[in-house]
């Protein structure tokens, strides 16, 4: 499968999905990484690994569809066939979520629907789970649709949160959970394992 990822950041999914292309446990190929911030980690890590990875400055393009346009092209022009959020922190346009409807993955760092949508976003969403004192939080793994965060939702997995806990250490705890989260779903969905049904996803076991 070919695929496109979209980032923001460090590219620490990034990273996760590169490595286990590398190591065969994901059977697909990263086609073009593109970011919407030049400073971003996560070019160098594609860069590093001989992935065609650009940075697309918003600041060409006089409106967000525009932007997703430029998106949908570089991303048609290349026959990628999943697009990966990993770390993106724009919203995306109507046009480019049905242009490859059922076939975004993003990764979220809370258990959805707690602590997600609007402004809920990075260490936000671990500032709110340690404000409202919830002794569990963890990540999912979702099917981008024409919400935020609202998504079909593909797999879950907790992380206890500790007295002692702070924003860092708990960001620590779920990246770890993301990083194995995003790489499973991936995984699945590239070995065709992954069917929506009625907003549902269900698992084809092997
Ligand atoms: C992290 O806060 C993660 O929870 C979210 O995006 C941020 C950056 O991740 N998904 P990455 O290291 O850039 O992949």
């Amino acid at each position: 499968v070919k695929i496109g990822v979209l980032i923001s950041g460090g590219g620490t999914n990034l990273q996760s999905i590169i490595d286990n292309i590398k190591n065969g446990n994901i059977d697909g190929e990263i086609k073009l990484i593109i970011s919407n911030r030049k400073e971003a980690y996560g070019l160098t890590r594609g860069k590093d690994a001989g992935i065609e990875s650009i940075y697309l400055d918003r600041k060409l393009f006089n409106s967000e569809e525009e932007y997703n346009l430029e998106l949908i092209k570089e991303f048609k022009a290349r026959n990628v066939e999943l697009i990966i959020l990993a770390g993106y922190l724009r919203v995306l346009s109507k046009e480019l979520i049905e242009e490859f409807n059922g076939r975004i993955i993003n990764i979220h760092p809370s258990l959805i629907p707690s602590f997600c949508g609007k402004g809920y976003y990075g260490e936000k969403v671990h500032q709110g789970v340690l404000d409202y004192g919830v002794k569990i939080t963890g990540a999912t793994v979702h099917f981008v649709d024409e919400g935020t965060d609202t998504g079909p939702i593909i797999l879950q997995e907790i992380v206890y949160v500790d007295s002692e806990d702070t924003v860092d250490t708990l960001k620590e705890k779920v990246l770890k959970i993301e990083h194995k989260l995003l790489v499973q779903a991936v995984k699945l969905y590239c070995e065709g394992s992954l069917i929506i049904e009625r907003r549902k996803v269900i698992i084809k076991q092997r």
